[in-house]
C-alpha cells in the first residue's frame, strides 16, 4: 500500500504532482481553493468558466500548469452540497481521487479533503475515511496479468492536509487506524480474489500460521487431527473433495488473561459446486469466493493486531470444497455432528451451515462473550438485500444495536431479519434432529436457525454476506471481485467494544 502522511499546511506551498482541492456546487471555493486563487492571480476563475464545472458531487477535473501553482495539477473534486456530505460520501471521494491520480501519473499529491465538513463527524473520522478510501481504492488484484504494463502503480505517496499542527497527532492515530483496516480489508480481498486451485483449505491454513504473532497463536488441523477431534459435520461435506480439510484456530490475547473472547466464526468453502445437489453452471465460478467469510476473519485478525487491541479473541474457521467425488455426501444422509445433534441432509448445496455447526460448537465450548459468524450462506440474501447490506440474524438486542451503529458508521451495513419462534419449523426432520435445508421461503431466516442450535445460550450475531462479500461490477472504492465486507464493519464493532 502507497505512503500517507499527514501536514498542516496551507495547499498553495505545497510542491507535488498534484493538489486536490475540493470545489462546492455552484464553483464555491473551500479553504485550499482560496488559498489557490490567490497564488495563481485569477487563473483559476477563468478556468473554471472555460471548463463549465459546477463543482457537483463527483465531478472531477484536472489543470495542468496553472500559473502560479508550485504543483504541475490543480485537481479540482466536485464535492456537492456540503450539508449533503457523510463519511460515506467523502470515502467514496478520495477513493475516486487516488484512481485518477495514479491513472493520470502523479507519483505524489496533496490532498485537501478532509477540510469539508461532514455533520456529526470529527476530524479524525473525516482523515480515517480519507486513508481508508485512498487505500481501498487503488487495490486491484492483477497478480496473473502477465504482460499488462498499464497495471503498474505510479501514485507512491499522498500527503493529507490539515488546518491546524494542533491536530496533527490525532489525524496520524486516524491515518494508523485506516491502515489497519485496509490492510485487513486488501487482505481478505486477496484471499478471496484467488482462484480455486490456489486458494484451497491447506491454502487458507497457511495464510492464517503466517498470521501468527506475540499475541496471536495460530493451530491449524489437518484431516486426521479433525477427524481425532470429532469434526463430523465438515467431514462430511469434505468426502466429496480430493483435497483435504483444514480447521483453523485463532487466539488472540491482548485482553486480560480472565476475559471471556469474543467468538468469529467464517466459513471457508473454497469452492461450492454444490455438491451431488450440483449447481447450474451459469456464474459457478464466483463459488471460489464461498470462503469470503474467512477471509474478513482472517482480515479482521490482521487488522485487529496490527491496532494492538486490548481484547481476546477467538477465531474459529471450517475449510473444504464442496464437490462430487465419489464417496460424496448425498442427500437422505443423516450426519451425526460433533455436537451430537444429527442433522439430514437434504440438499448437498446447503453445505455451508453444516461445516459451521461444527466450528460454532466448538467456539461455544470455549464460553465466549459473544458469537459473530460470518458466511456466504444463502441466495435467499442476495435476493432479499441485493448487495447494499448483509443480513443480520441475531440472538442479542446489545450486540444487534452496537453492530447497525459500525455498520452505520462504516458505511460497511446490515439489515436484520427476524427470527421467529415460527420459523424453526421449517428445519425439523421426521427421521433426525434437524434437517438442512427449511424450504424456499425465509431461506436466510432458516438457515439462521440452523445455526443457532449449536451455539447454545450465547450472544450470537449470523452475518450473511451471500451479497455483500464480491461485486462483477466494482466500484470506485472496490475493484471487480472480492469487497471485503464485514472487515471494516466488525474491526469498528471490536474498537468501539474495546473502548
Ligand atoms: N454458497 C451458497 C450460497 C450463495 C449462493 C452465496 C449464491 C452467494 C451467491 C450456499 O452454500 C448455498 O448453496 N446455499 C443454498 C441453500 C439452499 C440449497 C437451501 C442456496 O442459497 O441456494
Ligand atoms: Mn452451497
Ligand atoms: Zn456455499
Amino acid at each position: 500500500m502507497i505512503d500517507i502522511h499527514v501536514k498542516a499546511g496551507q495547499a498553495h506551498k505545497q510542491r507535488d504532482d498534484a493538489v486536490v482541492v475540493p470545489l462546492l456546487d455552484g464553483r464555491k471555493m473551500t479553504e485550499s481553493g482560496k488559498s489557490l486563487q490567490q497564488v495563481t492571480d485569477k487563473a483559476l476563475p477563468a478556468f473554471l468558466r472555460k471548463f463549465d464545472v459546477s463543482g457537483k458531487f463527483g465531478e472531477s477535473k484536472t489543470l495542468y500548469d496553472v500559473q502560479g501553482s508550485l504543483s504541475a495539477r490543480i485537481m479540482l473534486v466536485g464535492s456537492g452540497d456540503e450539508k449533503l456530505l457523510t463519511l460515506h460520501k467523502l470515502r467514496m471521494l478520495a477513493a475516486k481521487v487516488a484512481r485518477e491520480l495514479d491513472a493520470g501519473g502523479a507519483r505524489d499529491a496533496a490532498i485537501c479533503l478532509p477540510e469539508l465538513q461532514v455533520r456529526g463527524a470529527t476530524l479524525a473520522d473525516k482523515v480515517q475515511a480519507v486513508a481508508e478510501g485512498i487505500w481501498l481504492g487503488l487495490y486491484r488484484f492483477d497478480k496473473y496479468q502477465t504482460k499488462k504494463t498499464e497495471n503498474t502503480r505510479r501514485l507512491r505517496s499522498v500527503t493529507l492536509m490539515i488546518g491546524s499542527r494542533r491536530d496533527l497527532e490525532i489525524a496520524q492515530a486516524a491515518v494508523d487506524g485506516a491502515k489497519a483496516v485496509a490492510t485487513g480489508t486488501n487482505f481478505a480481498r486477496d484471499l478471496a480474489n484467488e482462484p480455486g486451485n490456489v486458494c484451497t483449505p491447506e491454502y487458507l491454513g497457511d495464510q492464517a500460521a503466517a498470521l501468527s504473532h506475540e499475541k496471536l497463536s495460530v493451530t491449524v488441523m489437518d484431516k486426521q487431527a479433525i477427524e481425532q477431534a470429532g469434526f463430523t459435520a465438515l467431514l462430511a461435506v469434505n468426502q466429496g473433495s480430493d483435497k483435504e480439510p483444514r480447521f483453523i484456530v485463532l487466539e488472540y490475547n491482548g485482553g486480560d488473561a480472565g476475559d471471556a473472547p469474543v467468538a468469529l466464526v467464517g466459513k471457508g468453502l473454497t469452492f461450492d459446486a454444490g455438491g451431488i445437489s450440483i449447481k447450474p453452471a451459469a456464474q459457478m465460478d464466483e463459488m471460489k469466493f464461498d470462503m469470503c467469510g474467512s477471509a474478513a476473519v482472517l482480515g479482521i485478525f490482521r487488522a485487529v493486531v496490527e491496532l494492538n487491541l486490548p481484547i481476546n479473541l477467538l477465531g474459529v474457521i471450517p475449510s473444504t470444497e464442496n464437490l462430487l467425488g465419489g464417496a460424496a455426501y448425498k442427500p437422505g444422509d443423516i450426519i451425526t455432528s460433533y455436537k451430537g445433534i444429527t442433522i439430514e441432509v437434504l440438499n448437498t448445496d446447503a453445505e455451508g451451515r453444516i461445516i459451521l455447526s461444527d466450528a460454532l460448537a466448538y467456539a461455544a465450548e470455549k464460553k465466549p462473550a459473544e458469537i459473530i459468524d460470518l458466511a456466504t450462506l444463502t441466495g435467499a440474501c442476495v435476493i432479499a438485500l441485493g448487495a447494499q447490506a448483509t443480513g443480520l440474524v441475531a440472538t442479542d438486542e446489545k450486540l444487534i444495536t452496537a453492530l447497525k451503529r459500525s455498520g452505520e458508521h462504516t458505511h460497511d451495513r446490515v439489515w436484520e431479519l427476524p427470527m421467529f419462534e415460527e420459523y424453526h419449523e421449517q428445519i425439523k426432520s421426521e427421521i433426525a434432529d434437524i434437517k438442512n435445508t427449511g424450504g424456499r421461503e425465509a431461506g436466510t431466516i432458516t438457515a439462521a436457525c440452523f445455526l443457532s442450535r449449536f451455539v447454545d445460550d450465547i450472544p450470537w450475531a449470523h452475518l450473511d454476506i451471500a451479497g455483500t462479500a464480491w461485486d462483477m461490477k466494482g466500484s470506485d472504492i472496490a475493484s471487480k471481485g472480492a469487497t471485503g465486507s464485514g472487515v471494516r464493519l466488525v474491526v469498528d464493532y471490536l474498537v468501539n467494544r474495546s473502548r
